[in-house]
């Protein structure tokens, strides 16, 4: 306890250079502190301060509780920020306001699609509902997920709003499906290449939670400035339409509503669709419009007359059904999925208590840095119903948490980043996802990855690195085959190899948040100190290359870069980490409800 009061008394820079070794140390003391004091907890001058440490308390539990093991046994974390980390906390509070304001102002950008002149053109000129008020119309009246609204954010082609595309997960009727909606002011909903992987994603989503797909269709096709990159390769626009064939011979059911003009790649979607619902003057669906066969075969012909809505209805039996306005196609949709023979998800949430801290104090556990990282019990403690934790290897490999806890009622396995990944740590994790496997137990992942550790100066680093490599192979090995859902939220670092064994991208999360103060990249640039040369060569590169890469690292580091990459599902507040996760464990609990023929072909149209 002498030495923490001692370094309390440090500069807040020598403090945050320490912290994750502090976190190791406090941690250790903590648990015997813990031990010499349980039961007397009352009576402990530090305790009354308020400066325990972040460390596992048991308060009493009832008879009924023992004998269920009800969660309301599980140790109630102690999310006392101590004083120690106040000036930490600050500071990065400080950062996440800064980053909260940006993301808040790109949303907002997002939200207005292609500008004010095109959506005004837009509802006015073609009588059509712009893509969010679409969405209103159709999704129960319950916030949905909006997945990675930042998609298309300063692309090296411009900035594509939104990626041109909405996508996200809603109720329809009580039941969760993906929804893919083109946005017409954007380009005439054309879909550029972070299009594609933004629909391929969404369906993604919908074969690995088994989630029904609906589809808002109003797009030109392929942006043709770009159609080397969004035509010819294995991930590129074709890509969408042998997903829809996979996923309805996985029995996903897929629906669609055409808003617009479907011209091309666009016209395929609704056509491999297994359910299609077509607007009177409204929508037209055709391979070449009519400007092309003007050009063609000289023939005058109007869109309505080429490929409308009463064409495909009566003549070519491309669509199923005719609607006389936009708000009589989203009713029929809505009456096509409840004849799909989904249950409802039951209305009654589970039973669950609030956590015991405020969520607005994530904004200052979120760290603005590595060094500046605290206990991720703190961040637990905000996270978990009635801050509950049931700890799993509480004294081994401490630079990783696990755990079992509940989340709005949901038991869930944790497996959180507090420090370095350690042999132990990494050998722990191991275990403990296979145990969540074992048990059907979802998995959150909470990852702060450390950068880079720098390259060994001895033979025992040497070969304590390469039994890290093992460990960490085999937590890879583990998470990759875990049959559970995961769901990682990036908390602070996703750093080089160690964010593998978190559940990165590459190892196929359910779904994937950052916060905004996240951070993407192989190395830190904050942390190099040299630009690393190929070869044999020891020398170093100058001072105006390291500059140089620094800046390149920074900018391609941050999380609003990745989330214009798709390289996640979205970015999310702290504050609403608790909500958005508990929304995507309701999202894969769905499949339990499903009612499944044994029927293994997709439906094909006449
Ligand atoms: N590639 C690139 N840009 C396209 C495009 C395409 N396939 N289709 C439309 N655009 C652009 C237009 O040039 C226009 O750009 P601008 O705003 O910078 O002037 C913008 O999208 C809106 O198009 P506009 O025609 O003004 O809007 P609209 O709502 O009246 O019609 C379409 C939208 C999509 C129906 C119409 O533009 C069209 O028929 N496009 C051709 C589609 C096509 O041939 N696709 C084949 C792909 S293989």
């Amino acid at each position: 306890m002498a030495t923490l009061a001692c370094l309390s008394r440090l500069p807040p820079e020598a403090t945050s250079r320490l912290l994750p070794r502090l976190q190791t140390i406090s941690h250790v003391l903590g648990r015997k502190y813990q031990g010499l004091c349980r039961g007397r907890e009352a009576a402990d001058p530090l305790q009354k301060r308020g400066r325990a440490l972040p460390v596992a308390a048991w308060p009493p539990v009832s008879k009924k509780a023992k004998h269920q093991g009800h969660p309301q046994s599980y140790p109630v974390l102690d999310g006392r920020i101590p004083a120690l980390y106040q000036h930490v906390f600050e500071e990065n509070l400080k950062n996440s306001e800064a980053v909260v304001k940006r993301c808040s102002e790109l949303l907002e950008a997002a939200s207005r699609g292609g500008g004010e002149r095109a959506v005004l053109r837009h509802c006015h000129r073609t009588k059509k509902l712009f893509v969010r008020d679409r969405l209103r119309l159709l999704l129960d009246h319950e916030p949905f997920l909006e997945l990675s609204p930042l998609a298309g954010l300063n692309m090296p082609y411009g900035d594509v709003p939104a990626a041109g595309c909405l996508t996200g997960i809603g109720k329809i009727c009580g039941v969760w499906c993906v929804f893919m909606a083109n946005d017409a002011t954007v380009k005439g909903g054309t879909i550029y290449p972070i299009g594609v992987k933004k629909q391929l994603r969404a369906q993604e989503i919908a074969m690995q939670n088994r989630l029904l797909a609906v589809y808002l269709v109003d797009s030109g096709g392929a942006f043709l400035p770009l159609q080397s990159e969004l035509f010819p390769d294995k991930m590129h626009g074709g890509r969408l339409f042998y997903n829809e064939a996979l996923m309805s011979a996985m029995r996903i059911p897929q629906v669609a509503v055409v808003c617009g003009s479907c011209i091309a790649g666009g016209a395929y979607v609704p056509t491999m669709a297994e359910e299609v619902v077509m607007i009177d003057k409204i929508s037209s669906l055709f391979l070449g419009g009519p400007p092309l066969v003007k050009a063609a075969t000289g023939e005058d012909v109007s869109a309505e007359d080429l490929g409308g809505a009463k064409l495909h209805c009566q003549v070519s039996g491309c669509s199923d059904h005719f609607a006389g306005s936009e708000e009589e196609a989203f009713e029929c949709l809505r009456n096509v999925i409840s004849t799909l023979n989904y249950e409802a998800v039951p209305e009654q949430g589970l039973q669950h208590e609030a956590p015991l801290y405020s969520a607005e104090e994530l904004l200052g556990l979120a760290p603005q840095d590595y060094c500046c990282s605290l206990p991720v019990k703190l961040i637990l403690s905000r996270l978990l119903d009635g801050s509950r934790f049931q700890e799993f290897k509480a004294g081994y490999g401490t630079t990783l948490v696990t755990g079992f806890g509940h989340l709005e009622g949901h038991l869930l396995g944790v497996v959180a980043n507090n420090g370095e990944l350690s042999h132990q740590a990494a050998l722990k994790g191991s275990h403990f996802v296979q145990l969540c496997s074992q048990r059907s137990i979802p998995i959150l992942f909470l990852q702060n990855t450390a950068p880079q550790a720098p390259g060994p100066r001895d033979i025992p680093q040497a070969e304590a690195q390469s039994s890290r490599l093992k460990a960490q192979a085999s937590m890879m090995a583990a998470v990759a085959c875990a049959a559970v859902p995961k769901i990682t939220v990036v908390i602070g670092g996703c750093f080089g190899s160690e964010s593998y064994a978190m559940c990165g991208r590459s190892f196929s999360p359910n779904f994937l948040f950052l916060w905004p103060n996240a951070r993407i990249a192989l190395v830190d640039p904050r942390h190099l100190s040299t630009v690393p040369q190929a070869g044999d060569s020891d020398c170093a590169g100058d001072e105006a290359e390291l500059r140089q890469l620094k800046e390149k690292l920074e900018e391609e580091s941050s999380a609003f870069y990745s989330s214009a990459r798709l390289w996640d599902d979205g970015v999310i507040l702290p504050q609403d980490t608790r909500k958005v996760v508990a929304q995507c464990l309701e999202i894969t609990e769905q499949q339990k409800h499903q009612v499944l023929s044994p029927f293994q072909h997709p439906v094909i149209r006449m």
